[in-house]
């Protein structure tokens, strides 16, 4: 079984011992509900280090909306099954008070444009919740190398920033989306949709295909592109639309001219649900990864 570790105590001390000996660290944070996204950062953190940790933990200062929080999917035995069977190490498990003790006060902020658009702009605080348990788990992990997917376009661009702001030492790895068969990116969150449901998300999908068929077929107006992607939504079933936007992957800065590698960000509403996907326009099919695909060849 993977070892399960629940203090920080015991954590830093058992992190610390994979250093003395030597041992490169791979990270991989979660908040459970593992699926074939959280799968492939694994794996690459299995290739690339001599040790590999999880941490499985919903961590209740990211989310803005209770009910989210209290109704997040916690798997925990299917987790450590699931994580077992990739050759994960260690499984750091605290619960909130381990995290959050009594008295608890410092919180990390990425401040400014990375965090002032897209998600950040809807949902207040998510992402100073974001930064101050990546910063704790880094603090207390210490890792060579930690992997994020690129489905969280915005979490990797401002935890990058957070590492190179603050000095972590930590290289960030960036994995892309892992998708269904139809394209729907994978998510937690995909097993609160219904049947129904389910079929409308998958036009999230449809529609940033479309926006890179544009830019293919030469159209560079992003003005143009973002309201052909609304259209796709919209003809799909979803009405409510958090965002469609095309960014700099680096700075998040809106493009007004669509070039290769600028990105397609999507939120939208699926009944009470919220998804976010993105593509990278003009990479092309390969840049991201079907399940039906070998991970390991692509
Ligand atoms: O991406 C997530 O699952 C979370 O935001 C993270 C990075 C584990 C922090 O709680």
């Amino acid at each position: 079984m993977v070892e399960v570790i629940k203090t920080t105590g015991d954590m830093k001390a058992r992190a610390a011992l994979s250093r003395a000996r030597g041992d490169t660290v791979g990270f991989v944070p979660t908040m459970g509900a593992l699926h074939e996204g959280h799968l492939s950062l694994i794996r690459r953190a299995r290739a690339e280090n001599d040790v590999v940790i999880i941490s499985i933990f919903v961590n209740p200062v990211q989310f803005d909306r209770n009910d989210d929080y209290r109704g997040y999917p916690r798997p925990l035995e299917r987790d450590l099954a699931m994580a077992y069977e990739e050759g994960v190490d260690v499984a750091f498990v605290p619960d909130v008070e381990q995290v959050y003790p009594e008295g608890y006060s410092t919180f990390i902020e990425v401040r400014g444009s990375l965090t002032d658009v897209l998600c950040g702009a809807s949902r207040p605080g998510h992402f100073r919740g974001v930064t101050t348990v990546v910063t704790k788990l880094f603090n207390i992990i210490r890792p060579d190398r930690a992997y994020f997917g690129q489905k969280d376009l915005q979490q990797a661009a401002i935890i990058k920033r957070l590492v190179r702001d603050l000095n972590m030492g930590v290289e960030v790895v960036t994995l892309p989306t892992v998708r269904e068969a139809d394209g729907l990116a994978l998510s937690s969150r995909n097993r609160h949709l219904s049947g129904e449901q389910r079929r409308t998300a998958v036009s999230i999908h449809r529609a940033l295909t479309r926006a890179t068929e544009l830019l293919i077929s030469g159209e560079m107006d992003t003005a143009v592109i973002v309201c052909e992607v609304r259209g796709v939504l919209n003809e799909g079933g979803i009405a409510r639309i958090d965002y469609v936007s095309v960014v700099d992957p680096e700075t998040l800065e809106e493009v007004s001219e669509a070039r290769p590698g600028a990105v397609v960000a999507v939120a939208a509403w699926v009944g009470d649900i919220r998804l976010i996907d993105n593509t990278a326009l003009g990479v092309g099919p390969e840049s991201q990864l079907f399940m039906h695909l070998n991970v390991e060849t692509v």
